[in-house]
């Protein structure tokens, strides 16, 4: 798997985190290993986490070969869940550390991979970052929930009525055959659908919130960031980057509740957005916002 990926706001990110020589950081989503080749470039020291192994290999194989040799022994790699980065980073030695990063979501590379993330190509309807450690799939979840559980999960990404009628569909249309590849859920929401007139397809948005629940994101999100200023040295800096507005509101109450208890302060009144130059060169920027504290 050749990782196609281009970091976002990495200037910004590079920028913000502050990098010292020989410092200590974190990059909880490896993903392509953009910003992780950044960082090991000013010099300092990476533990480099995701929970996708598949991911976690290639992003290995390739910083292996393109830094500098005096480089490649400053970056140490984990597979986990970012929820565990505290015993994570203290099993590596890197307690204290100087900052963490959070690029949230899954990379351009993971979108276009057989796993059913995307709804623009046919593959089983999986979804899983971590498929040897997690059990439940997005087919499982169509297939078992009730249509009021359908309904509440999707409302966290479309209007509530839009989620109500296609909850509806999948309760009928799983009654005459099971869910199991990604074009039979395109079907049932392109029937509900049609001749509506609509700005955003719902097609995106429903299989968001599909990922999501599968692989706990919100959770493992709030897991994170309370781990991650446990182990933060004063002065250390927390850098997220998220991609919705599910996302963004955990990041921006924490990091309120957290200066409210004196461990953080905000250095972000409002998130940083890609300028429109960073957009045209990679769309996927378009709804990414950073939000920065640093630890008191
Ligand atoms: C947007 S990509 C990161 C891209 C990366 N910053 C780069 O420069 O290429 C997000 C990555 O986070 C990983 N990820 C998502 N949730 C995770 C979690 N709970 N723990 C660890 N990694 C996670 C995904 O597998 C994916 O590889």
């Amino acid at each position: 798997m050749e990782s196609n990926h281009i970091p976002v706001l990495i200037k910004e990110v590079v920028d913000y985190l502050h990098i010292k020589k020989q410092g200590r950081y974190i990059d909880a989503t490896l993903g392509g290993g953009g910003h992780t080749r950044a960082i090991c470039e000013q010099g300092a020291r990476v533990l480099a986490m995701d929970w996708d192994k598949e991911a976690l290999e290639t992003a290995r194989q390739h910083l292996l070969s393109c830094l500098p040799a005096q480089a490649s022994p400053d970056v140490v790699f984990a597979h986990s869940n970012f929820a565990k980065i505290t015993e994570v980073a203290k099993e590596h030695n890197f307690v204290p550390v100087d900052g963490v990063l959070f690029d949230l979501g899954i990379s351009s590379t993971q979108l276009g991979s057989a796993r059913g993330f995307s709804f623009t190509q046919s593959n089983l309807l999986d979804m899983r970052m971590n498929p040897q450690a997690q059990g439940v799939t997005a087919a499982d979840l169509l297939n078992s929930l009730r249509e009021d559980q359908l309904n509440e999960l999707f409302s966290q990404t479309v209007p509530k009525n839009v989620a109500g009628t296609i909850a509806r569909a999948i309760v009928r249309a799983r009654e005459l055959k099971k869910f199991e590849e990604t074009r039979d859920l395109v079907a049932v929401i392109d029937r509900v659908q049609a001749g509506r007139k609509r700005s955003i397809s719902p097609l995106a948005l429903i299989f968001l919130a599909l990922r999501i629940a599968v692989n706990r994101e919100l959770e493992n999100l709030k897991e994170g960031l309370k781990g991650a200023v446990e182990i933060l040295g004063k002065r250390g800096r927390l850098v997220v980057i998220s991609f919705h507005s599910g996302e963004d509101s955990i990041i921006k109450n924490f990091f309120k509740e957290q200066e409210a208890m004196d461990n953080l302060k905000i250095l972000t009144k409002k998130p940083i957005r890609p300028s429109q130059a960073e957009i045209a060169a990679n769309p996927r920027a378009k709804s990414a916002k950073l939000r920065i504290a640093e630890r008191i």
